[in-house]
């Protein structure tokens, strides 16, 4: 294991032994042993410390970490308020159950929740432990708001894997073989993927900067709304306003809000899963403030408290109206979670939301350079530090590039980079929102190199 102080000064990965080294290879061996085969690795790096944008693995190795416990350590690792928020309220007491008892931190975070995210009307929030039960949340209040019992999602997302946010996902076939018949009655649509739209249309004229709106999103109530869901039955339309594991696909405004029209003309309720795009990360608190989307519902988590788990579902009050005992948990609003995602929001609010906007447009206009030299790169989209750079294997017909981005994924580790893929053919970036500009130099320069390599 390197010193402290030498994870500390890192700047730069420090590969010492072949990947994975040898106490990494006993940790990987225990883990094919005893834990459920079901997690997806895609390499094999092991945790042993992590320290701002730097994390180390068992046999000394430390790599530039550029996707955050996927999109979860927004603060970076270890980062002292955090730690000290933690450690404070672990003095004080780590449990008495929110269902049950009051407690001053959960008003105080439902509060700021409230005042954050997009919306200026009245609203509760119900707390979680992770994004699928923010999303069974949502789901649950457009259910009980409504008593209606369809809903409309879009291909590519992914909302998790319980049964109900399994059912409104529709990322990859796998998620669901196996199990049978889905819980939920959902129909799913296209989204707003320009670069490869469904309907083989232009955003110039799809209707995408007309009144009107995209065919994509009209095609709800063109189409679905007519044949299949009959609109005074349907709940909601789930919907994230950056597509995240589909691709990290940036929609036209116009989509979002056409949604939102059809939506409001049909008294059928919208719900935003903010759960990867939210807490700063795209340079706004929340996605949907990038495109004036105002949803009835949102679900948020991942970032929100720098890596304790904790989620939270943010509805219209009006529509969380339900009564004692209707939705609860044992551990959701964990005070130990909760101090950390107030310190997380202090953090985001005074300048990391600010430094992910920057940064952002900063690894963008780099990743577009890079895009102008290899033509492997057909796509380089995103919005702050959600970035995705889509691979394809030739211009003209845009195949994706599948095989290459498993290389690319690999190729990085090996050098010390930690980044995963998402979509068909695509590199996430997805860092801690404290990266420097010297390390988005030093990812540019390592993509550069094997892309080079690979060509
Ligand atoms: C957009 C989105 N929604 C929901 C989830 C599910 O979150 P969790 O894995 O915490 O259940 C994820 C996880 O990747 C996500 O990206």
């Amino acid at each position: 294991m390197s010193s402290s102080s030498e994870l500390k000064s890192a700047r730069r990965p420090i590969i010492r032994t072949p990947l994975p080294g040898p106490r990494s290879e006993e940790i990987i061996a225990q883990d094919r042993q005893f834990v459920s085969p079901s997690y997806t690795r895609s390499y094999p790096f092991v945790m042993q410390r992590g320290l701002g944008m730097m994390v180390e693995d068992p046999d000394g190795n430390i790599f530039l970490d550029l996707m955050a416990g996927v999109a979860v350590c927004a603060t970076g690792h270890a980062h002292p308020e955090i730690v000290e928020a933690i450690r404070e309220q672990a003095d004080k007491f780590l449990h008495v159950c929110a269902a049950d008892f009051y407690y001053p931190q959960l008003p105080e975070l439902a509060r700021k929740l409230v005042e954050i995210t997009p919306g200026s009307f009245e609203k509760r929030v119900h707390f979680g432990n992770s994004g699928a039960e923010a999303i069974e949340g949502a789901i649950k209040v457009a259910f009980h708001a409504t008593r209606r019992q369809k809903l409309i999602g879009f291909h590519g997302s992914f909302h998790g894997r319980t049964l109900g946010a399994l059912s409104v996902t529709a990322s990859k076939a796998k998620q669901r073989a196996g199990f049978g018949r889905q819980a939920l009655d959902v129909t799913h649509v296209p989204y707003a993927n320009c670069y490869r739209c469904p309907y083989n249309l232009k955003p110039e004229t799809c209707g995408a900067f007309e009144s009107k709106g995209p065919h994509c999103a009209r095609v709800i109530e063109e189409v679905i709304l007519r044949t299949t869901v009959p609109a005074e039955e349907c709940a909601a339309i789930l919907v994230e306003p950056i597509q995240g594991e589909g691709g990290y696909v940036v929609p036209p405004a116009s989509f979002l809000q056409t949604i939102r029209e059809i939506a409001n003309r049909h008294g059928i309720l919208v719900i935003a899963d903010e759960v990867q795009s939210g807490m700063g990360r795209t340079g706004r608190m929340y996605a949907s403030d990038h495109f004036g989307f105002v949803p009835d519902i949102l679900a948020t988590a991942k970032g929100i408290a720098s890596g304790l788990p904790l989620s939270a579902t943010v509805a219209r009050a009006d529509l969380m109206d339900w009564t004692p005992g209707a939705h609860a948990s044992t551990f959701g609003g964990n005070p130990v979670a909760i101090a950390a995602a107030l310190a997380t929001i202090r953090l985001l609010e005074s300048e990391l939301t600010a430094n992910a906007e920057r940064m952002g447009n900063y690894l963008l206009a780099g990743l577009r350079e890079l895009q102008r030299k290899h033509s492997q790169i057909g796509d380089v989209r995103g919005r702050g530090l959600m970035i995705g750079v889509e691979l394809i294997r030739d211009q003209a017909t845009r195949e994706p590039a599948v095989a290459e981005r498993d290389r690319f994924e690999q190729e990085c580790f090996r050098r010390g980079l930690l980044v995963i893929g998402c979509g068909a053919s695509s590199i996430r970036l997805s860092p801690a929102l404290i990266i420097e500009k010297d390390h988005c130099d030093y990812t540019m320069q390592i993509f550069d190199e094997i892309l080079t390599a690979m060509s």
